[in-house]
């Protein structure tokens, strides 16, 4: 039997390459966004992640017309993947974004956790680690970002992503399930490769972003394995790719780029500041975008 999975926000810039990752391995998706994602066998539910009973009612639902064949209704739902939201500030109004954004979450985490479903993946950011939408030039507090760092985002959009993780524990918390954050580095779909030239050649126009980045397709393998990987709990995972978006060793690169940061531990050649060591340790990734494929580094 194929899983079935209802993904919200996959019409978006990172939906529209997770969903078709998850299909091509075997799961049955269905969308819930406000726009619909054209994507061969995936139907679209036009619902607001900020009503909650659209949400109870999108997480019961068939998946399309031939959920009426068994005329048993809809069939059981293995996982919840919450990619929608506002995803950045300066798009609506701050309290809007965080108004849709945390009580999106809320209510998707609900719906699923009291309809029964016992795996929901949710999309956290790196905007958590306090640098990317901050006020003036912040500094991180130590190198490498990880999972156990002490966020401190000081934006609305920022801050709903870490209210949405404590919203994430206390229902794991409550509830048992397995509720995991994948904290989304800068999201590359694959024409973005053109823009690497200009990172390199300007690296602190990359610091908000801690020099780290997801392939968009490699998003997807994480999003499989975190479905895949049962019996966790509530967990954060850094979803981001292996290396750093420069051309000399990262430790190098800190000592000449932010030489007043604490490196907390040895980093590998080129990891990424913001390291995705638990992710490849616990999940089990194995990148298959490094940059330098699409990139020439001279
Ligand atoms: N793009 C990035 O670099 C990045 C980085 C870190 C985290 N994230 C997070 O990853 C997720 C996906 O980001 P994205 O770049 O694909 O964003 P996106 O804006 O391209 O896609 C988000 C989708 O959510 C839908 N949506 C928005 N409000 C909704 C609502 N009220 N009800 C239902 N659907 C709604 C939109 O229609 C859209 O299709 C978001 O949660 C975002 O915060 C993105």
């Amino acid at each position: 039997m194929k899983k079935r999975i209802v993904f919200t926000g996959g019409a978006g810039k990172a939906g529209r390459h997770v969903v078709p990752y998850l299909v091509d391995h075997g799961y049955e998706v269905l969308n819930v966004d406000l726009v619909p994602l054209n994507h061969p066998g995936v139907n679209t539910l036009i619902a607001d992640i900020a009503d909650s009973g659209e949400m109870f009612n999108a997480l019961s639902s068939h998946f399309g017309f031939e959920g009426f064949e068994t005329g048993k209704g809809p069939a059981p739902i293995d996982a919840v993947v919450h990619f929608a939201a506002v995803p950045r500030v300066l798009i609506k109004p701050d309290n809007e974004t965080f108004r849709i954004n945390t009580i999106g979450t809320y209510n998707v985490i609900e719906a699923a956790v009291k309809l029964g479903i016992r795996k929901v993946i949710i999309a956290s950011s790196e905007t958590t680690y306090g640098v990317c939408f901050a006020e003036g030039d912040k500094d991180f507090h130590q190198f490498p970002l990880e999972e156990d760092y002490d966020i401190d985002p000081m934006d609305s959009y920022g801050l709903s992503k870490l209210v949405n993780e404590k919203t994430a524990r206390a229902f794991a918390m409550r509830t048992g399930a397995d509720i995991y954050a994948l904290r989304i580095g800068n999201v590359i779909e694959p024409h973005e490769y053109d823009r690497f030239p200009a990172f390199l050649a300007d690296p602190m126009s990359r610091k908000r972003n801690a020099w780290s980045y997801i392939d968009a397709r490699d998003l997807g393998q994480i999003v499989d394995l975190a479905i895949r990987k049962d019996g966790l709990g509530f967990q954060v995972f850094n979803a981001v790719n292996d290396t750093i978006t420069a051309t000399i060793p990262t430790q190098e690169f800190l000592a000449k780029y932010c030489p007043n940061v604490p490196i907390r531990r040895k980093l590998g050649e080129f990891e990424g500041p913001l390291s995705n060591r638990k992710t490849r340790e616990v999940l089990g990734f194995r990148e298959e975008h490094d940059w330098r494929k699409y990139v020439p580094v001279k």
